[in-house]
Parts: structure tokens; C-alpha cells; sequence
């Protein structure tokens, strides 16, 4: 428990805010859903609104506004969230100079990966645990728009993604190329053609990405840079989802060849040899310009921006 003086209009008053409470209001605000915000916080959705009452108790307005399932803030709200931000920020450099003092051995290293990065992340993660056995790692996985969230919101020390918008205060190394290709069941039409045009796409039913991810804008990029159309089939979440669903059938995939590479060697998908593909892309090491990276984030992003790239096409060598 905090406890917060300060002198407004002369008078003293005291805030009993927790850092729970504060950390509960900011998951909230971006995710803007309680359950999700619970499960987040490995807490019960009641546990959660309780936390988010008694901070708008302690501090006299109301912070957030419901609409039937829709949650928006108040601007006492967007005013209370600058703040929370602000103190869990503080609290988090406060612990990365402190780990500082104690090295690499311990410490906790948090990190987050599109769901595409998951399918070589634990690689990384092996080696870079074999060599610092003493570091706790978190790992989360998400799409592209929730890991920008993550780190405009200090809830991670570094991210492993697609390439991040420039415009945010961002810094970020790439270390492996990341193709991006369009895949189909085996029995496809196109599968046995040659040198596609990709104005025949245009004609194809395409399983979609859900909005918010990178994969799904670059293609969404692709054909309009190309000044073409496709058919939206279904939508679904994650690259895992996208790639079962092109086995299965239900239409074509643009993905990271990252993310089919087994089933591609397996011959349980083919990729589509279209003109102009693949799209070149890279993956990112990325973190917040102002982030004090803690000493175990700061060997995890020397390992993966001077290492990574060598081990993984080793191991992709090796099949
Ligand atoms: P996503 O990842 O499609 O899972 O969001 C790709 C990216 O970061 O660009």
C-alpha cells in the first residue's frame, strides 16, 4: 500500500492507492474488456471491477464509462491512467538500476513475440537460458497492434516483430529476414503453375488475419500497391489459426514462411510461386527509446542482434 499526501487548496489529503489497483486500472484502459484485463493480471473478473472501484473510491471520480459492453475513460480517467503509467515506469527503472547492481545472473526479462516469431522464440530462449540460468523469463505472445500496446504501456522489456511504425518513439535492430508467402492446400488449382501473375489472385478466396496484425496489413498493402482486389474468406486469429485453416482447405494464406516452414517440408501445404513474391520483410528487436533496459534485457537484445540469425538459419540448414 501507497499512501499519498499531498496538499490541495491547503488541506492534507490522503490517497490509499495500490499499486495492484493502478496496474489493474492501466490493463483495463487497454484492453478495454474486464475479462482480458483479468486474465492479464491472473486475477477474477470481480476481483478486477473491485480493484477499479476502490481507486475511483479513493480518489473521488469515476474513471472509466460502460455502454452496454463497450468501456470508454473519462477524462479524469485519461488524467489518472497518465499517472499510473508514469509511477509503474518509475517503479520499473527503479528496479532494472537496482538489478543493474546485481548483474545478469538474476533478474526477470520479459518479452513478447507474434505469434509467427513463437514458432522459433523458444530456441532462443533455450540457448539464452542455458547461458544465464539464473534470469526469469515471461513470455507473452500477441499480434502486432497489442505488442506496440505493450510497449508504449512498459509492460515488456524488449519485443521480437514485423517491422514497428516509425512514427512511434521506437528503437529497433532487425536480425533475420522474414518472408512473406502465399500458401495453399496442396490440391489448389495454382499449386503446380509456374510463375503466377498475381492479377489471377484476384479471383481467390483469402483466409484473413485479424485487424490489428501485421501480416494481415502487408497483404492488405500487397494487393493495393499492385492495384488489385481478393476475395475475404474467414477471419482468424493468429498464425497458428491461419495456417490450419489453409490446410484444411478453406482457402489461400499469406503468411511469414516462418510460420509454415514444417508443414511446407511436409508437403501438407505448397507455396505458390506468384510473381513479385515473396514480400521481403525482417524481424525486429524492438524496445521503448526510453526504456532502461535491466541487465538481462540488455544481453538478451546483444544475444539476439549479433547471434540469432546464425543459430536459426543453422538449425533451419538442418531441417
Ligand atoms: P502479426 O505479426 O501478423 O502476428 O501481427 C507480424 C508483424 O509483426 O508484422
Amino acid at each position: 500500500m501507497i499512501v499519498i499526501n499531498f496538499i490541495y487548496n491547503q488541506a492534507i489529503v490522503s490517497l490509499h492507492i495500490t499499486l495492484r489497483q493502478m496496474a489493474a486500472f492501466q490493463s483495463l484502459a487497454r484492453h478495454r474488456n474486464f475479462t482480458r484485463a483479468a486474465g492479464e493480471m491472473g486475477l477474477t473478473q470481480p476481483a478486477v471491477s473491485m480493484q477499479i472501484k476502490q481507486l475511483e473510491s479513493q480518489l473521488g471520480v469515476a474513471l472509466i464509462e460502460q455502454r452496454g459492453k463497450r468501456i470508454d475513460l473519462t477524462e479524469e480517467g485519461e488524467e489518472v491512467l497518465a499517472g499510473a503509467r508514469a509511477i509503474l515506469q518509475r517503479l520499473d527503472d527503479l528496479e532494472s538500476s537496482l538489478n543493474e547492481r546485481k548483474g545478469v545472473k538474476s533478474g526477470r526479462l520479459r518479452i513478447s513475440v507474434v505469434t509467427t516469431v513463437n514458432t522459433f522464440a523458444p530456441d532462443l530462449l533455450l540457448i539464452f537460458q542455458q547461458r544465464y540460468p539464473g534470469v526469469g523469463i515471461v513470455l507473452d505472445v500477441a499480434n502486432h497492434k497489442e505488442l506496440l500496446e505493450q510497449l508504449s504501456d512498459n509492460d515488456v522489456d524488449l519485443v521480437i516483430m514485423g517491422r514497428p511504425p516509425a512514427s512511434l518513439n521506437l528503437k529497433a535492430g532487425t536480425f533475420l529476414e522474414n518472408p512473406l508467402v502465399i500458401v495453399a492446400h496442396p490440391d489448389h488449382p495454382l499449386a503446380a503453375r509456374k510463375r503466377l501473375s498475381p492479377s489471377l489472385l484476384s479471383n481467390e478466396t483469402f483466409i484473413m488475419r485479424e485487424p490489428g496484425s501485421g501480416t494481415r496489413r502487408a497483404m492488405e498493402r500487397f494487393f493495393s500497391e499492385k492495384d488489385l482486389s481478393f476475395i475475404a474468406g474467414m477471419e482468424v486469429s493468429g498464425a497458428e489459426a491461419l495456417k490450419q485453416s489453409v490446410q484444411a482447405g478453406l482457402g489461400l494464406g499469406l503468411m511469414s514462411r516462418d510460420a509454415v516452414r514444417m508443414e511446407l517440408d511436409a508437403g501438407l501445404v505448397v507455396e505458390l510461386d506468384v510473381r513479385g513474391l515473396p514480400i521481403p520483410r525482417h524481424w525486429y528487436l524492438v524496445h521503448h527509446q526510453s526504456k532502461r533496459l535491466s541487465p538481462p534485457a540488455r544481453a538478451f537484445k546483444d544475444f539476439v542482434l549479433t547471434e540469432a540469425a546464425d543459430l536459426l538459419r543453422d538449425k533451419r540448414r538442418q531441417g
